[in-house]
């Protein structure tokens, strides 16, 4: 899928109406794109511009100034691996150097299979479970050698899919909030669909 699709327009456009500004909304609708495909397709930021009234030279600018935000294609499951201080110290480079044997790739590579993207990342904020990664920011660790596998075993079985929605959903969870009664509301609604 190139384009947001019907519902997700409509989504789009319940965000829109959240903000006294259309391009307010930009981050959240990216959101929703990125959880559409995977991944932030050129002409979904299109659309995405177009919903909001901005260029898309300024939707790619912003998508590609976050981390969170993936202008090329990204596996079902993105390994984020820490390799931060604490970390580090409880084997952090070693737990990395695995996950390249087991999975095939180094850090930025997609497997064959479409199944997993590898990165190696600053903290991740879970120091506490050092060494640790994330899984679509889920979090794991601390994590031996032998529990990464397991993971990744888990995972391409399709036996933590409750627990590690594919790449790009942030949250099941719809916000229930209801529509703004300003006056910017009406310029939401005449935005393009
Ligand atoms: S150093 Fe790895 S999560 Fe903080």
């Amino acid at each position: 899928m190139a384009r947001l699709s019907p519902e997700n327009v409509q989504r789009a456009k319940e965000l829109i109406a959240l903000y006294p500004q259309p391009r307010s909304a930009l981050i959240p609708i990216l959101h929703v794109a990125q959880e559409q495909d995977g991944w932030l397709k050129p002409d979904a930021m299109a659309h995405v511009a177009e919903l909001v009234g901005v260029s898309a030279a300024e939707v790619y600018g912003t998508a590609s100034f976050y981390d969170m935000f993936f202008t090329h294609p990204v596996g079902r499951y993105l390994v984020s691996v820490c390799t931060n201080l604490a970390c580090m110290i409880n084997g952090g480079y070693e737990l990395l150097e695995h996950a390249e044997q087991r999975l095939g790739v180094a850090p930025g590579g997609t497997t064959e299979d479409g199944l997993f993207t590898l990165e190696d990342v600053e903290c991740i904020a879970y120091c506490g479970g050092a060494p640790c990664l994330a899984v679509n920011w889920r979090f794991f660790g601390p994590l031996t050698h032998d529990d990464f596998d397991r993971l990744v075993d888990d995972l391409a079985e399709g036996r933590l899919d409750e627990e590690v929605p594919p790449h790009g959903t942030l949250c099941r969870v719809r916000r229930q909030a209801p529509a703004a009664t300003s006056p910017a509301r009406s310029t939401a609604e005449t935005a393009p669909s």
